[in-house]
């Protein structure tokens, strides 16, 4: 992956009109500070991730306004099960057109629940419909060594990926399909102290490490904001190494502003 990949994740925090809102304001921000494309060669991906409900009437306003722009759509979740008589999930195939990607494993998704083994299932459904899975893993406690936490980190992307070749999506595949990796620190998530961009990169080499020298890309998220995205995106560039891909962003994706804040820190070469 070549260009920063930002994924503004919205959570359960607007309703279905505010969300179709903050994404017009968003494209509208976006023309006027000259950003033309999304996923052009100077400019990083830009994906919103709406609640289900918000998926369809953000996408149809992305698609039938803004097509010029290529922001993306992704789901927050999708179900473990595949088509069929699963009354209340929302499956894989359902997104197919609305989607491109799905973020999944969550760790407020573990925490309703999800598994390593219903993460796997749920990747490989995701990359059967053609959607790319962004699985989420994090370490829980803020005060462990760096030792500590990426082979903590490393399992739980371990774990998952073996279900999900259990289920006929081996890594290559997945990697082919476009998986991506997000570091969510429990300890990070909305609560203003991310972590370090060092210790970041060390829970990113560990997992690529893992992945037998396939091209995982892994993205950090936890209190990131226009103030830190800088120093994320600073310290991804020129590693070569491969490190962190880009950025999962939840509080601060709300205001549109500062999510082309950040997206524009991911841009801009600093000096
Ligand atoms: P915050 O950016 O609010 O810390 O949330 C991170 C997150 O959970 C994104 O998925």
């Amino acid at each position: 992956m070549q260009q920063p990949l930002i994924i503004a994740n919205w959570k359960a925090n607007l309703s279905p009109g505010e969300e179709v809102e903050r994404a017009r304001s968003i494209a509208q921000i976006a023309l006027e500070r000259g950003l033309s494309a999304f996923n052009g060669i100077d400019t990083p991906t830009l994906v919103l991730a709406p609640s289900a409900v918000g998926l369809v009437p953000v996408a149809s306003l992305l698609q039938r306004e803004y097509g010029n722009l290529a922001i993306e759509v992704a789901a927050q979740d999708c179900s473990a099960e595949g088509i069929g008589a699963h009354t209340g999930e929302l499956v894989a195939a359902n997104l197919v057109g609305i989607a491109a990607s799905v973020i999944i494993g969550h760790s407020e998704r573990r925490a309703a629940g999800d598994t390593d083994s219903s993460i796997g299932r749920k990747i490989a459904h995701a990359a059967a419909a053609g959607l790319r899975p962004i699985l989420c893993v994090g370490d829980a406690t803020q005060s462990a060594a760096t030792e500590a936490r990426v082979p903590e980190v490393v399992g739980q992307f371990e774990r998952a990926t073996a279900q999900a070749a259990a289920a006929g999506w081996p890594l290559d595949r997945l990697v082919a399909a476009g998986l991506v990796v997000a570091y969510e620190p429990l300890w990070a998530i909305g609560s203003h102290t991310p972590a370090t961009p060092m210790d970041a990169m060390a829970v990113a080499r560990g997992i690529q490490g893992a992945g037998n020298g396939l091209a995982i890309p892994v993205l950090y998220g936890g209190s990131v904001d226009a103030g830190n995205a800088a120093s994320w995106c600073d310290e991804t560039r020129g590693q070569a190494d491969g490190a962190l891909s880009g950025l999962l962003v939840g509080g601060a994706s709300l205001d549109p502003r500062e999510l082309l804040d950040i997206v524009g820190a991911a841009t801009m070469p600093r000096r």
